[in-house]
């Protein structure tokens, strides 16, 4: 079953999207040579207190395993769920994707994005440029009555001419009072196909892009995931909300 959210819910899920978004913008300034990805998990735990949130990632249980940080920090080849360390020091051409996912008054926020630090290789800004198109080129395609693979295949569609590596181990998903509900959003498929959107349903749409292949391996830390040939990986993420007429972003700031 796919939760529509109430009025009630919906204004809760609202202000727990709006501190995700503020929180990712305040954190995306504070990516600058020098700092740690340790440096920038600790700055997003102050943040989210500043926002009235708090992280629903530190203490996430997967496979036994707890997730340690307060949001997901993974840098060049890295394509999701990168741990913050205080060895890891970012350097002037990274891509760093930030994963913010905050929880307030019972709901979850969640959204991502890539930033470039200072000058970046022209092809490494082009993926990061894709993939945001191609986050939007989803969400333009979400309607009621539609089909969660509508979304899907707009996101492919808009990839295909880069010939980026779409990962296909992860996906997005409905999000509301838990991080991972029904439906599952995958970033590749078939217009047409798939559970039907309706109003009031809360998506997040999270296309994770590589320069080269979309196969990965996980890290022996268990959570980080990279890319098999090492090449960089992009992620853009918003929750949106299914509306009457199409649908609203509900990650802004
Ligand atoms: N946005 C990520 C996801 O949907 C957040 C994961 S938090 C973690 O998978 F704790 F599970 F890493
Ligand atoms: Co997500």
């Amino acid at each position: 079953m796919i939760d529509l959210k109430s009025a009630e819910e919906l204004g809760r899920m609202r202000a727990a999207c709006a501190a995700a978004a503020r929180v990712l913008r305040d954190l995306s300034a504070l990516v600058v040579p020098g700092v740690t990805t340790a440096g920038l998990d600790q700055a997003a735990k102050g943040l989210m207190l500043r926002h009235g949130c708090e992280s629903a990632c530190h203490g996430y249980v997967v496979n036994r395993l707890t997730y340690p940080g307060h949001i997901c920090v993974s840098v060049n080849d890295e394509v999701v769920h990168g741990i913050g360390s205080p060895a890891r020091i970012i350097r002037e051409g990274d891509l760093v994707s930030l994963d913010v996912v905050v929880r307030r008054e019972g709901f979850i926020g969640d959204n991502a994005r890539t930033v470039m630090v200072g000058e970046v290789d022209p092809e490494h800004r082009r993926l990061c440029v894709d993939t945001e198109k191609a986050l939007m080129a989803g969400i333009g395609a979400v309607r009621p009555g539609g089909r969660v693979g509508d979304i899907s295949a707009a996101i492919q569609a808009a990839l295909t001419p880069g010939g980026y590596g779409i990962v296909r181990d992860f996906v997005g998903h409905g999000v509301g009072r838990k991080m991972h509900e029904e439906p599952q959003i995958p970033n590749f498929g078939k217009a047409g196909t798939g559970p039907k959107l309706l109003s009031g349903m809360a998506l997040a749409i999270e296309p994770m892009v590589n320069l080269g292949t979309h196969k990965i391996v996980m890290a022996s830390d268990g959570w980080t995931a990279r890319t098999a040939d090492g090449r960089p990986s992009a992620h853009f993420e918003h929750t949106v909300l299914v509306t009457d007429d199409g649908a609203e972003i509900l990650t802004l700031p």
